[in-house]
């Protein structure tokens, strides 16, 4: 079974006004349990806005369905969808608080999907837990579960974002441009731990990323955005036979070939009977 349905998926932002905006325009997309599947688009393509719809940030457009291991999320709040989707921002000021501990960072994480709040409930078992996870990613973390995170620096910050997100191992692990503000290094370590994680705990994962060599390296499935459709969805054979530049004139095929339907269209309207 799918662990995703995306089915007919829309979504307009600012209708009926002068900034209106299609950010999608019926997006299907089935995810299988275990897929890694990364994500490339242009600004704006509405990749951000997927994920949003995802993990319920906003519903879609009616019409539209959000199926998870069958269930029909569509209009569920979002704290609801907490309890099987994770995700992991671009800032890491986003995904974590600046004036709590890494531990009580982690018990907030635990508590995902709860409708409890804010108790923070920290046993010797827990901090177990938080160690083991933390010493996993190999940056000595485990041993300051007491350290304020705004103390933190970007990237140790993102480390401790994605073990907050994966700790109670959601269904579907979201990652948008997660690594895009560190620096390379560091990115790289983040990325690799990213890859860790999600092999260990075979999450089914959506990494949003700029970076077409990192989508086709990573992951079993390439998914390409533009304009609010996916224009090419790639299996783990045909991604691993491209390189940069196959990818980047199959993005042009694609969009052009979209561009020839319009003026398709056009030249019919035109045309007149
Ligand atoms: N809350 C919002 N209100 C109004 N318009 C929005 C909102 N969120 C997104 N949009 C618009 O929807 C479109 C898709 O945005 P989205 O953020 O999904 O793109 P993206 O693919 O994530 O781009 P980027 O690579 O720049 O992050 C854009 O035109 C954007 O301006
Ligand atoms: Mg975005």
């Amino acid at each position: 079974m799918s662990v995703l349905e995306l089915e007919n998926i829309r979504k307009v932002f600012n209708r009926s006004t002068v900034d209106e905006v299609n950010a999608l325009n019926g997006v299907d997309l089935r995810i299988k349990e275990r897929d890694f599947v990364t994500v490339i688009g242009s600004n704006g393509a509405g990749k951000s806005t997927l994920l949003n719809i995802v993990a319920g940030v906003f519903p879609p457009e009616r019409g539209g369905k959000v199926l998870i291991h069958g269930h029909d999320v569509t209009r569920l709040e979002e704290f609801r969808h907490a309890s099987y989707v994770a995700r992991v921002w671009q800032e890491p000021e986003v995904g974590t608080a600046a004036n709590l501990t890494i531990e009580e960072n982690l018990s907030l994480a635990l508590m995902r999907g709860w409708r409890r709040g804010l108790r923070i409930a920290i046993n010797r078992k827990r901090r177990k837990l938080f160690a083991d996870a933390l010493s996993q990613i190999g940056l000595g973390l485990e041993d300051r579960l007491g350290t304020q995170v705004g103390t933190l620096s970007g990237g140790q910050r993102q480390a401790l974002a994605l073990v907050m997100a994966t700790i109670s191992t959601p269904s579907i692990l979201l990652l948008d441009e997660h690594i895009a503000t560190l620096d390379p290094k560091t990115a790289q370590t983040v990325l690799e731990l990213t890859d860790m994680i999600v092999g260990r705990d075979q999450m089914s994962t959506l990494m949003v990323t700029h970076n077409m060599e990192i989508a086709l390296r990573y992951g079993n499935r390439l998914v390409m955005m533009h304009k609010g459709r996916i224009i090419l969805d790639l299996s783990e054979s045909e991604k691993n036979r491209l390189d940069v530049n196959d990818l980047v004139c199959a993005f042009s095929r694609a969009a052009g070939e979209e561009f020839t339907d319009d003026n398709v269209l056009l030249s019919d309207v035109e045309a007149g009977p």
